[in-house]
């Protein structure tokens, strides 16, 4: 059984997608063992206190420090002895000491075809404006391992999606979630889960 913690910062809707798919057992041998915001408000909280799982705010401003809030992230994550962290639209930028002691189980849900549209500055509907203004026509999402750059781990998965005229970033994020987010970030889980991914090297993933 896999056992895994969701980060989140908003909405929580690729949280859903995963609970949705462990129900609906399209990841298969996967448990969610709690749901950790940044945020108090944030709705993904609800969604998991809705579905009976441990939902946690370990925000920054209740610490004196950067480093302190770090600690408690880190602590927070290790007590539920998880075997994958997934950031699910989770804002905050992971601490070093965090990648270093979970190195390889780590994913990360990017709202773009890496390596376009991301790095600093690229989060939120913010991608899908810098999409829209470079008139690419296809854009997609990545699901992808976490080092200790920004969007720079191995590709697991990807998918893409048509942009279309006249589309908004509101009405493109929403395109690209739908089709894209809310498929590849379960089934990587899946895959994860039930083994079918093999890191060959630093970049480069392979998928039986
Ligand atoms: C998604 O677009 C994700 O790719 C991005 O933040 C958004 C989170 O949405 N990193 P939700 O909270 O899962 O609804």
């Amino acid at each position: 059984m896999l056992k895994i913690a969701v980060l989140v910062s908003g909405g929580g809707t690729n949280l859903q997608a995963i609970i949705d798919g462990i129900t609906n057992q399209t990841i298969k041998n996967t448990q969610i063992c709690v749901v950790i915001s940044n945020n108090a408000g944030a709705y993904a909280l609800e969604r998991a206190r809705q579905n009976e799982i441990d939902a946690v705010c370990v925000s920054p401003k209740d610490y004196g420090s950067r480093d302190a809030f770090n600690d408690a992230l880190l602590a927070e994550v290790q007590k539920y002895n998880v075997d994958l962290i997934v950031l699910a639209g989770f804002l905050v930028k992971i601490p070093e000491n965090l990648v270093k002691q979970y190195e390889g189980r780590i994913i990360n849900i990017h709202p773009s075809l890496i390596p376009s549209f991301c790095g600093v500055g690229f989060y939120g509907l913010k991608v899908h404006e810098a999409a829209l203004a470079r008139g690419v026509k296809v854009t997609g999402a990545t699901v992808h391992y976490v080092d200790d750059g920004m969007d720079t781990g191995a590709i697991i998965l990807q998918k893409a999606v048509l942009v279309e005229e006249g589309d908004t970033p509101e009405i493109l994020q929403r395109r690209v979630m739908e089709q894209a987010e809310w498929v590849i970030l379960p089934q990587a889980i899946d895959m994860i889960a039930n083994k079918t991914v093999t890191q060959a090297n630093e970049k480069l993933i392979t998928l039986k």
